[in-house]
């Protein structure tokens, strides 16, 4: 965020003019670390970093105060369910917390902690509270979408000290289930991968009554604390930056540490601005000194390598060590920190002799709430994927126009606007399929309006867009400008639909449109009347081709703590805010998804939504990007990490402001940007309202004519994006995928994070992220051929190797071994490429094969789940090219193959064409073949032009070439 300069009401005015005069003050460009809490200024979090420290200082004669109850203990079905008794003070008194562990049949584990007491409500709120008093058990219903069936085969043995848990494929793997202190070890094989309470810092800070303290007479001593060492500053109330938050239930943390012994990677828990291989965070040279904070918000001008909060909350980790990752998944929606430590292997004769000596031990803090913590045994990056998107569910599908290219700034000022930027891409022959509109086209900042000057008529621009098959996005935020006789407002208040404050009381906040209030999506109520804002017919202006951008949905609020809503707020069912906090956008973004499904009776189309706020499962809903990043180098650069943090997270279908969003971009920069744009799964340009306008045609030459061509470079390669996000959406694979993920095995492969694989096509790219640069050292991790994308310039050889790469060249290399589709006829738009010709591109591998998949179908609606898409591998060996059907045919299947009969490859190239090949014209079938030696340090090459084969037809092609010596 950062106010516009066009507000309305006075007041709104006056609220500007007063951060103009306060940001003259302030460094133009920085973020205001001093709105946003560190772990010391979160009591939380303090006080169990304090509980660590200590438990750390007492070394081995710290006792984790948890026990199970060995006879409370019972097993059925898969699962394990008993007592933890946690002891809190000398006399022994004890509180008790519910345990089940569940084994599930996928092979992942689950184990949930409770408490008695807040469980059966027996507590007692303070300041005549009304919320909830639970801890938060409904996150599951919003995050979790299947994979919770319970194994059938899992077996359970106990002992008088531990219980034993098989399970998992084949019964490979095993948890052991210690009773005192509480700890579960989960192991593969005979070692042990994932510990929790290794360190004995469970801590599930229980319920207990206020004590009222007389205030201490002038001169006298404080009164001594009522459990010694404890913190209790922050227990019952917790000031930050002016507001106070009431906590009505008093301390009521969770926190678990768990270790992953001999790893010495840890990757994910998106969203934080710094390296894909995540640091250690307390402390020393190069370390972060502050964990890594999940609390989704607007965090303007943020900075790089840190581990502050951003705008998203995934908490699922992956461990990776040399052939081996496992993963956990921290289901809790409130407040959470991670710290991070690697440490020397402690002995542990288990894993002796396997991967590195390196433990890395997390802890895990989290405000409210249950400990709700999943376990995934690997041994792939893959399978931890698959298994944590079993539950979360895999990315959508998205529509096909939403995977090329999007032209977005704030703002495009109006309809006429709209269509000459329009117009003008179309004049200079660049392909672009989204314009986008950004607050300003509201009357006065209320959604569902069009501003009556500037965007007088919506509906001719849609149709002017349609005409060359492209979409228009607006923006709809969750803030509902207050304000008499707006529809919008007046309908969500009579129906009580906003979120409230901690008086039951409509929440009243400042954002874009002045006072405003939040719809609440938690309530089912709310997501109903949501639909009903959508249909063509009450979203006057809108059509089929307009989709929606949801934003601020941490929600932001510029007047709240931490530029978002006070934690003591209350949602549907009355739970507090600080309970669901992180899955707030993810309500909101669910909420326009079902109204986008409900636009028009009948009509079954993908929505397309862009949310910048989200947590585990918004993949299933739409893309993300990474908010207010700035047009600088570094900013640049730490996109990579950060999308590909979010993809082995589950969340692939992320992209960052190209060009970067404050300031003005240098010509080069913005030229590097759409490169290394052209390779995000979702590619945007967007700036701000006081940066100058920067569409690509502007730039002039050469840049306009580079940015073009790396434009026409996603669209040519969008059949092989559109397959890769196919199989996103079915296994959970990242669109583009780090090292360690494809190379396993590869230990200097393991921190790599500016460049990557796309998809399965083996395309390998590193674009140029930093300035003046003319070359980039490419890491090749196998013995695999490579070759230049663009110029055939063959690489080989394991390790690193310098590509020129003057601005004009991305650097991108082609595995041998791999076949990918491409499109290669330049056009307006992807809708006018749908029925062109396809290019098929042969990779020959050392051992002279080649092998690559295509997925096509009609890349909007949701008939390809009955049937209504093409998707075939293509083989190469022993000089025959085979295209195989690997799709399962469906109700739909017929009609959709019939729709695309006359989709033929119009060429084929073959990249590393045998020396044999040298002087033949054509092929045994009598298709025409193209030779080109190998020559200037360039690999031999080949066209088939013409080779009349169809898309979605078997077919095989004879490449021995032996009649027609020339
Ligand atoms: C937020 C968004 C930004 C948008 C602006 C105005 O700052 O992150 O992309 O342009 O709000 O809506």
């Amino acid at each position: 965020m950062r106010l516009s300069l066009l507000p309305s009401a006075q007041w709104t005015a006056c609220f500007v003019l007063l951060s103009v005069l306060c940001s003259l003050f302030t460094p133009a460009v920085s973020v205001k670390y001093e709105n946003f809490k560190t772990c010391d200024q979160s009591g939380f979090c303090k006080r169990n970093r304090a509980y660590a420290d200590r438990a750390g200082q007492l070394g081995s004669s710290f006792e984790s105060p948890y026990q199970i109850a060995p006879e409370s203990l019972s097993w059925k079905n898969g699962q394990l369910q008993g007592v933890i008794l946690k002891t809190i003070d000398a006399a022994g008194e004890t509180v008790r917390l519910p345990l089940t562990i569940s084994f599930l049949a996928s092979g992942s584990a689950r184990v949930v902690i409770d408490e008695e007491k807040r469980q059966k409500g027996e507590i007692e709120l303070r300041h005549n509270s009304i919320a909830r008093k639970e801890r938060y058990n409904e996150a599951e219903s919003w995050a979790i979408v299947g994979g919770l069936d319970l194994s059938t085969t899992a077996k359970e043995e106990r002992d008088a000290t531990k219980s034993i848990v098989k399970y998992g494929p084949d019964g490979q793997f095993e948890a052991v289930v210690t009773f005192a202190p509480f700890g579960i070890d989960f192991k593969r094989g005979d070692a042990t991968h994932v510990k929790l309470n290794d360190r004995g810092l469970l801590n599930m800070e229980h319920w207990r009554p206020k004590v009222e303290k007389a205030e201490p007479k002038e001169g006298e001593e404080t009164p001594v604390q009522v459990q010694q060492g404890e913190d209790e500053s922050t227990w019952w109330d917790e000031s930050f930056g002016g507001a106070t938050d009431s906590k009505p239930r008093g301390p009521e943390s969770v926190a678990l540490d768990i270790t992953f012994p001999g790893y010495d990677h840890v990757y994910g828990i998106p969203e934080h601005a710094g390296p894909l291989s995540l640091k250690e965070t307390r402390g020393g040279s190069g370390h972060h000194t502050d964990p890594y904070r999940l609390y989704n918000a607007d965090v303007f001008e943020y900075i790089m390598d840190s581990p502050m909060t951003l705008y998203g909350a995934i908490p699922f980790m992956q461990a990776h060590k040399k052939d081996s990752t496992v993963g956990v998944f921290w289901l809790n929606a409130a407040e959470t920190w991670i710290d991070i430590i690697k440490e020397k292997e402690s002995h542990n004769p288990l894993s002796l002799g396997i991967g590195s000596k390196i433990d890395t031990k997390t802890h895990w803090i989290s405000e409210s709430g249950l400990i709700d913590v999943f376990v995934f045994l690997g041994p792939t990056p893959k399978d931890v994927t698959k298994a944590y998107g079993e539950l979360t569910g895999y990315s959508q599908l998205p529509q096909e126009f939403a995977i090329a290219y999007h032209q977005c700034r704030w703002n495009y000022i109006t309809d006429e606007d709209v269509k000459d930027v329009d117009r003008k891409m179309t004049k200079y022959q660049i392909p672009y399929d989204v314009i986008w509109l950004d607050i300003e086209y509201t009357d006065d900042r209320k959604y569902f309006t069009w501003d009556p000057l500037t965007f007088p008529d919506p509906i001719g621009m849609l149709k002017q867009l349609d005409q060359s098959d492209r979409k228009l996005v607006a923006i709809i935020d969750p803030h509902i400008k207050k304000k008499d006789g707006y529809h919008v407002v007046d309908e969500m208040t009579k129906k009580d639909l906003a979120v409230h404050n901690k008086e039951g009381k409509p929440y009243e906040g400042w954002c874009w449109p002045g006072s405003s209030y939040w719809v609440d999506c938690f309530n089912p109520a709310a997501i109903s009347w949501w639909k009903t804002l959508f249909p063509y017919s009450a979203f006057k202006g809108s059509a089929e081709n307009l989709f929606i951008w949801n934003d601020m949905n941490e929600p932001s609020v510029f007047n709240g703590p931490e530029t978002t809503m006070p934690k003591d707020n209350l949602h549907h069912g009355n739970w507090e805010h600080r309970d669901v906090h992180n899955l707030n956008g993810l309500t909101f973004h669910n909420a326009t998804y079902q109204a986008l499904l409900s636009r028009k009776k009948g009509e079954l189309r993908r929505p397309f939504i862009l949310t910048r706020s989200f947590y585990a499962g918004s993949q299933r809903l739409g893309a993300m990007w990474t908010g207010d990043n700035q047009a600088n180098w570094d900013h640049l650069a730490a996109a990579f990490p950060m999308i590909l943090n979010n993809g082995i997270a589950g969340f692939p279908f992320a992209g960052a402001d190209v060009g970067g969003f404050f300031g003005n971009p240098e010509k080069d920069l913005l030229t590097r940007w759409y490169q290394a744009g052209a390779f995000y799964p979702f590619f945007r340009g967007h700036a701000h309202i006081d940066t100058r306008r920067r569409e690509p045609y502007l730039a002039g030459e050469p840049y306009t004519g580079i940015i073009t061509r790396a434009l026409r470079l996603r669209y040519s390669l969008l059949p092989s994006w559109y397959t890769a996000f196919h199989e996103a959406s079915v296994d959970g694979t990242p669109i583009i995928r780090p090292h360690y993920f494809e190379y396993p095995s590869d230990e200097q492969g393991f921190a790599i994070d500016d460049q990557f694989f796309i998809g399965s096509t083996g395309l390998l790219a590193h674009p140029v992220v930093t300035q003046g640069a003319d070359s980039v050292e490419i890491y090749i991790p196998d013995d695999e051929l490579y070759y230049d994308y663009f110029d055939y310039t063959p690489y080989s050889g394991q390790g690193k190797h310098t590509m020129s790469a003057p601005l004009d060249k991305i650097p991108l290399l082609m595995q041998g071994g791999h076949i990918f589709p491409r499109k290669d006829r330049p056009r307006r738009s992807s809708g006018l490429m749908k029925f062109d010709p396809y290019t098929l591109v042969i990779v020959l591998g050392k051992d002279g094969t080649a092998k690559g998949e295509l997925y096509v179908d009609d890349g909007d609606s949701f008939e390809y789940e009955q049937g209504a898409y093409i998707h075939r591998v293509f083989q190469y060996s022993n000089d025959i090219l085979e295209s195989k059907n690997i799709g399962t045919k469906g109700k739909l299947t017929d009609k959709y193959l019939k729709s695309m009969k006359d989709v033929v490859v119009e060429r084929i190239i073959i990249v590393g064409a045998p020396a044999s090949w040298t002087g033949k014209s054509s092929l045994k079938g009598g298709e025409e073949l193209e030779y080109h030696a190998a020559e200037g340090g360039k690999a031999a090459w080949a066209t088939v032009k013409k080779p009349g084969v169809k898309i979605g037809e078997d077919w095989k092609i004879d490449f021995s070439v032996s009649h027609d010596e020339v």
